[in-house]
């Protein structure tokens, strides 16, 4: 049976088109975090277990001079500048949205004890696989219970990982699971202009609620020219490779299953524009114009 009948065959049995139908509108709403399907695709394209952006010493390397290797070392390099960063007061390491891991080893190298946090289940996984003497914490870290890890930390680190907590929540709970002295390294981007998309938090709005939930802004170095070699990288590969792939595919599915091809020809432009409008997330001018990435060291001054 071709594919179109064996597709065609699905609608036509009311069974089946009632299971469609419920499942269709029955459907949970996915906790993305818990199982981001995007970072499991990064982790299985970058094998150094970090899913950073990376940092280029030199920003003016093109695209096309890329190679994967260079992609690894320069989230290696990030690394190593987020833990040049840590001042060595106390060893207690929280380590917030840790990903794949890559940062424990190096932390673990200079000394420092780290405990890892993630709610992805396939990072939970792969950790407690490839660490299993690094305590880890399974939840987002909002949901962390303040009370039972009070003052214990002395470093917080949020690699690429501050624009996904709420900060309300994750301000307060910073100041409450760290030492008196404790300090604060993050690497993040933020939105700076009103056309960017979604992702990052408003600088503006994050400088003012830093002050409000005790935390001073200590260092700060903006690495935009730096992490913008791998953006260009991805941005290269989607239009190079995965625009024309789509649409192959798509001549493909006209020649040779012209029935299915008929069935979805209404839904294609939707699915062309979809990959547009994330391409257009890795659009590094897009990205430059609207974003700022930054190496940042908080000071705790304590909640009033
Ligand atoms: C872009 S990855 C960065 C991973 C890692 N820090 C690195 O530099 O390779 C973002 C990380 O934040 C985690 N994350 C997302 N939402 C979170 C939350 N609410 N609390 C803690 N971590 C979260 C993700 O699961 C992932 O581990």
């Amino acid at each position: 049976m071709g594919i179109v009948s064996k597709i065609a065959k699905r609608f036509i049995n009311p069974a089946s088109l009632f299971r469609i139908v419920s499942l269709q509108r029955n459907r949970k709403k996915i906790d993305r975090t818990r199982d981001d399907a995007q970072l499991k695709l990064y982790s299985q394209i970058l094998k150094g277990d970090f899913l950073h952006y990376g940092f280029f010493d030199d920003p003016t390397i093109k695209a096309e001079d890329i190679s994967l290797n260079q992609i690894y070392n320069a989230q290696l390099r990030y690394a190593e500048l987020l833990v040049e960063k840590l001042n060595g007061n106390g060893k207690a390491v929280l380590d917030i949205g840790c990903g794949m891991g890559g940062l424990l080893p190096l932390l673990e190298s200079k000394g420092y004890a780290p405990t890892a946090l993630t709610p992805d289940n396939t990072q939970v996984h792969y950790i407690s696989q490839k660490y299993p003497h690094i305590p880890l914490l399974h939840c987002k870290f909002e949901d962390l219970e303040g009370a039972k890890y009070k003052g214990k930390f002395d470093t917080l680190i949020t690699s690429e990982s501050l624009q996904y907590l709420k900060l309300d929540l994750a301000l307060p709970l910073l100041n409450e699971v760290s030492t008196p002295n404790a300090q604060w390294v993050a690497c993040d981007y933020f939105r700076v202009g009103d056309k960017a998309e979604k992702s990052g938090h408003y600088w503006e709005v994050f400088l003012e609620k830093l002050k409000v939930f005790g935390w001073e802004l200590e260092f700060e170095q903006d690495i935009t020219p730096n992490i913008l070699p791998t953006i260009a990288y991805v941005y290269l590969w989607g239009n190079t490779i995965g625009m024309p792939l789509y649409n192959f595919a798509v001549e493909k599915l006209q020649v040779k299953a012209p029935g299915f091809y008929y069935a979805l020809q209404d839904a294609l432009p939707e699915v062309k524009h979809k990959i547009e409008k994330n391409l257009l997330t890795v659009n590094p001018e897009v990205f430059a114009q609207n974003k700022r990435y930054k190496l940042m060291v908080f000071k705790k001054t304590g909640l009033k």
